[in-house]
């Protein structure tokens, strides 16, 4: 059994004897935060066995924190439905841990997004060992709402990777090949998830997360963000991510479903592959600026195939694009697949005129080797010289030509002297031989 006195709140990771800050996360057990009297303090227990650590987020429509789970002995991370503008609560107040629900309509959607919040943790607990989603372990009701208990996931989030692989490549963007085996576990889920009818909502570079091997987890699926966006534009556009949100998100009425998130992945393959946020869907209405990530100069350039699904999956109207998870996931296989084939074949082509040329210069080296065809070889070195580039460029510049010339010239003159010379030799030694006989 674990010494819970001695669990870093941060982490939940076992603190050396005495030390109060954290070696590992950092935490000041000394300089706590006291709760703003919304969030739940450190050390509160849950259902009984779960030991509350600092808060890890507070966003639209819950708060997560770190925890300890006294029958397993081990991290895990909780969410608590605790939707902004619908609830709220005073720790230091006579109701305590208590969500107080507003009144009115409020009330109402409170309750709708609570029920949407149960379901979904119901369904999703279905999935626990699908690779590339968070685990839900537990799912409980208290105080006035309801918890959600996951695997804790060490490591960063996909934005902060991002921007320490950019840091590490001094300012390049993630290759495609790279980004794409990242993000294909989170797409085969995310296939299965939509068969079973869930939607996530929220898939952007912030709820993905990157552990030490480098596998990637997506986390905070909110159905019940759906019933939380207030009906008025200004909180409904708090709550999407600007660049990764397809314009539907944007309407209260707009028409969610598997395509939502489709457009969501697509946008975060776009940011990850291109080094830039994407343009905001509901700009793009407008005036479409999109530069599909094949016209981009990226030291990886994206094929053709690739970056046309890509492109697709972030049609601005959802009916241009891929319908749900697993149609985007094949049409990216398929892109793959023909990406390869056409590499494949670019490769044979390049090895079929490497042969070619090789096999030329072959025949070429056994014809000069051959005496009997030595007119043909000196014809086949002549006809080379002139097709030698580097000797015609001397040709063309003049500098050889006249010294080519002179030398002919010069070994003309020579051979005349060569003659007379011969000849006056030839008449001496006659003239010679004949006054020896007179
Ligand atoms: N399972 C987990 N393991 C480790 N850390 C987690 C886990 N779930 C959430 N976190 C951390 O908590 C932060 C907030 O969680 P989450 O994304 O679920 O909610 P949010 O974005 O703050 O809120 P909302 O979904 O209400 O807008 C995350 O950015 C992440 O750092
Ligand atoms: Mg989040």
């Amino acid at each position: 059994m674990i010494d819970v006195e001695r669990l870093c709140r941060g982490c939940m990771r076992l603190l050396p004897e005495g030390a109060a800050v954290c070696p590992v996360c950092g935490y000041d057990r000394e300089r706590e935060i006291p709760s703003n009297g919304k969030c739940l303090p450190v050390d509160t227990i849950l259902h009984g066995r779960y030991l509350l650590g600092s808060v890890l987020g507070e966003g639209g429509f819950g708060i997560t924190y770190i925890a300890f789970d006294l029958v397993a002995q081990g991290a895990v991370a909780i969410k608590e439905y605790f939707p902004v503008g619908l609830a709220s609560r005073d720790v230091e107040a006579a109701s305590g841990q208590q969500v107080l629900v507003m009144p009115g309509e409020a009330g109402m959607h409170f309750r709708n997004g609570l029920r949407r919040f149960s379901q979904e943790a119901e369904n999703l607990s279905r999935f626990q060992e699908l690779p590339g989603i968070v685990a839900i372990r537990d799912f409980f009701s208290e105080n006035g709402t309801a918890y959600l208990v996951m695997d804790f996931i060490e490591g960063q989030s996909l934005k902060q990777y991002m921007q320490w692989y950019q840091r590490d490549k001094g300012g390049e963007p993630m290759e495609y090949t790279v980004a794409l085996a990242l993000m294909e576990p989170v797409m085969g889920s995310l296939a299965q998830i939509h068969g079973a009818g869930i939607i996530h909502r929220d898939v952007s570079p912030d709820n993905i997360l990157v552990d030490k091997e480098g596998q990637v987890t997506l986390i905070d699926f909110g159905a019940a963000r759906a019933e939380v966006s207030m009906p008025d534009y200004r909180s409904v556009t708090v709550m999407v991510k600007h660049g990764y949100a397809p314009e539907e998100q944007y309407r209260t009425h707009g028409s969610q479903g598997p395509w939502t998130d489709v457009y969501a992945l697509s946008a975060t393959l776009y940011h990850m592959i291109s080094g830039t946020l994407p343009m905001e869907a509901v700009e793009r209405l407008y005036r479409d600026e999109l530069i599909p990530l094949k016209k981009l100069t990226l030291p990886a350039p994206v094929p053709e195939e690739i970056s046309d699904v890509i492109e697709k999956g972030m049609s601005v109207r959802a009916e241009n694009r891929y319908q749900g998870m697993e149609e985007m996931y094949q049409a990216l296989k398929e892109a793959r697949k023909q990406e390869a084939e056409r590499q494949a074949r670019e490769e044979e082509a390049r090895r079929q005129e490497a042969e070619r040329q090789a096999q030329e210069k072959a025949e070429r080296n056994a014809a000069q080797e051959q005496p009997g065809e030595a007119a043909q070889d000196q014809a086949e070195r002549g006809k080379e010289s002139l097709t030698d580039p580097p000797e015609q460029e001397r040709l063309r510049q003049g500098d050889g030509s006249s010294q080519a010339q002179g030398d002919g010239q010069g070994g003309t003159v020579c051979g005349v002297l060569a003659v007379v010379v011969g000849a006056l030799g030839i008449v001496s030694a006659v003239l010679e031989l004949l006054s020896m006989i007179l």
